[in-house]
């Protein structure tokens, strides 16, 4: 089956849909308010938009906890105004992935409402019961901070149900097909309204089997197969992006042989980026890079700097774990289960030298970069707000009242915006960095145009350089038609560092953003200097 792979050579945004504009005076944002807003994404270059759920739902965790599939949450719009959406995305060219929350629901979802009613409910077994809470004791606890058990007692039947994350969300049963059968119809709901695909939550918990530890089993792959190959048949464009925060020997399975997910996020990478940063060492990142394991060529890796969730330490190890801790979450309000809750521009100090880095890798190693929303501009986070709410605050657009986010009283947004300190909306915000050619946001721009003028960032391979020095991170990505270069430098003093350029002598490297004039490569040695968290980006060209 030919498809386009239109997902390799993409931009992705990550858009929380309650905090980018509200365009009725409520104080959330909401459909109509993003499709006012689709020229400046479009004008940043994004191709494709992620929506975390916009479902009716209890809110108890952010829409994560869904009591309908088949609407969107009224406060965000009518499903008309969603079709809308959907046809003005369509027509700048740019696609839509929404949020699957494949593993459990809410517990206001009727389903779990019938099921509480006990065994002779025909929804029963829709959710996971049992007598005892003794089963299943080899699975971790999620939400650490929160949760004390995978089973929560129901008094309306005396069962015990299982959940993975909080009480309030009880896992579907995917041993029955029942359950199997109505999450393929959600899916093809929302593919017949035209969204581009999903955004797969939970992935690696759908089933569970004594003496495991209920994460990654075969049935889960056996079942994703069955919505790949639905998908497939229906929707050839589509795609399947799995959130599945595990290690890369456990991640790969989830590509199968190309029949599974098109995408999986590169959890194992993101930390190891931040860590190297303070340590000035980048071998953890080589080591991880070279130990993924080689995927499918339809299949993608999809890179990202921050979320909106924790940063999530799971994919790193104890003591690296607590290091991260201590350097990036000193004040303990800070962390989050097994992370920590705070945005990118805060977390480097609001350094636009470690910004730049950092998204000098996301836009040039193998893989689809996805930004989260307001990112781009340097927004900070609120640790006042409770769980990740601190990270979810109103987008920041100009400097008129509620940063220009929402005309209601300021009482009625959903959260308050960012009014105070370094990244107050006065001084962050997208008008701002608009017309500042040298801002982050102008930067971002540019960067995003100059990947799509080299197929390579998306369809390439990558080979590490050893370098001779522990904070300088070499690597080229090459195809049949072009080789890159890219240096990111994690040292924060100025160094000069020998390298050996025998490969590449007779050959010209320029630099990609043409400020620096190209060099021609004519002797073995070449020492480079690098100013504190430098990147330099050359293209080998010919003679
Ligand atoms: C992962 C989501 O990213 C997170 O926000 C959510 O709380 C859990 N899955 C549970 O759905
Ligand atoms: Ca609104």
């Amino acid at each position: 089956m030919s498809r386009s792979l239109w997902y390799k050579h993409a931009v992705f945004y990550e858009l929380y849909l309650k905090g980018f504009y509200d365009s009725n005076g409520d104080g959330i944002g909401d459909v109509n308010g993003l499709r006012e807003k689709l020229d400046y994404l479009q004008d940043l270059g994004i191709d494709c938009i992620w929506l975390p759920p916009i479902y009716p739902s209890p809110e108890k965790d952010d829409g994560y906890d869904v009591a309908d599939y088949y609407t969107i949450a009224p406060k965000y719009g009518t499903i008309e105004d969603f079709r809308c959406l959907l046809e003005d995305v369509h027509r700048r060219g740019m696609r839509l992935i929404m949020d699957l929350v494949l593993n459990h629901t809410s517990d206001q979802h009727p389903w779990f409402q019938e099921a509480k009613k006990g065994p002779g409910s025909p929804y029963f077994h829709y959710y996971v019961w049992s007598r005892t809470p003794e089963k299943y004791t080899e699975a971790r606890i999620i939400f650490l901070d929160t949760e004390r058990s995978n089973w929560a007692y129901c008094e309306d039947n005396g069962y015990y149900y299982w959940h993975r994350f909080y009480t309030h969300q009880p896992d579907l049963n995917y041993d029955n097909p029942e359950v199997r059968r109505e999450m393929k119809k959600v899916l093809l709901y929302w593919l017949d309204m035209g969204v581009d695909g999903f955004r797969v939550d939970a992935v690696p918990y759908l089933f569970e089997r004594e003496g495991t530890n209920c994460e990654n089993l075969p049935e889960t792959h056996d079942y994703v197969k069955e919505l790949r190959a639905m998908v497939e048949k229906h929707y050839p464009e589509a795609i399947l992006l799995a959130e599945a925060n595990q290690w890369p020997w456990d991640l790969l399975p989830y590509f199968g042989d190309g029949d599974e997910f098109h995408m999986a996020f590169n959890f194992p990478l993101m930390p190891r980026l931040f860590m190297a940063l303070k340590t000035h060492d980048v071998s953890p990142i080589v080591k991880i890079m070279e130990g993924l394991p080689e995927i499918p060529s339809s299949c993608q890796w999809c890179n990202f700097l921050r979320n909106h969730d924790e940063l999530t330490l799971e994919m790193v190890t104890p003591e690296e774990r607590e290091y991260m801790w201590k350097v990036y979450a000193p004040d303990p309000r800070m962390r989050l289960n097994l992370g920590i809750r705070r945005r990118l521009a805060p977390l480097v100090d609001n350094d636009e030298r470690r910004l730049r880095l950092l998204h000098t890798i996301l836009f040039t190693i193998p893989g689809t970069p996805i930004l989260y929303y307001g990112d781009e501009i340097g927004m900070g986070d609120n640790i006042d707000l409770p769980d990740r709410n601190g990270v979810r605050t109103p987008m920041q657009w100009n400097t008129s009242l509620n940063a220009g986010f929402s005309e209601a009283f300021r009482e009625k947004l959903y959260a308050p915006v960012i009014d105070k300190g370094d990244f107050s909306y006065e001084r962050v915000n997208v008008e701002s960095a608009s017309h500042n050619p040298s801002s982050l946001l102008s930067w971002i721009k540019g960067w995003i145009a100059r990947r799509k003028k080299h197929p390579v960032f998306g369809m390439g391979k990558v080979e590490f350089l050893s370098g001779k020095d522990p904070a300088l991170l070499w690597y080229r990505v090459y195809n049949q038609d072009e080789e890159i270069m890219v240096f990111a430098f994690f040292g924060d003093e100025e160094k000069k560092i020998p390298l050996s350029f025998d490969r590449w002598r007779g050959k010209t490297l320029k630099d990609i953003e043409g400020k620096k004039s190209p060099l021609f490569v004519s002797t073995k040695d070449i020492t480079l200097s690098f100013a504190p968290y430098e990147y330099k980006v050359w293209e080998v060209k010919e003679g």
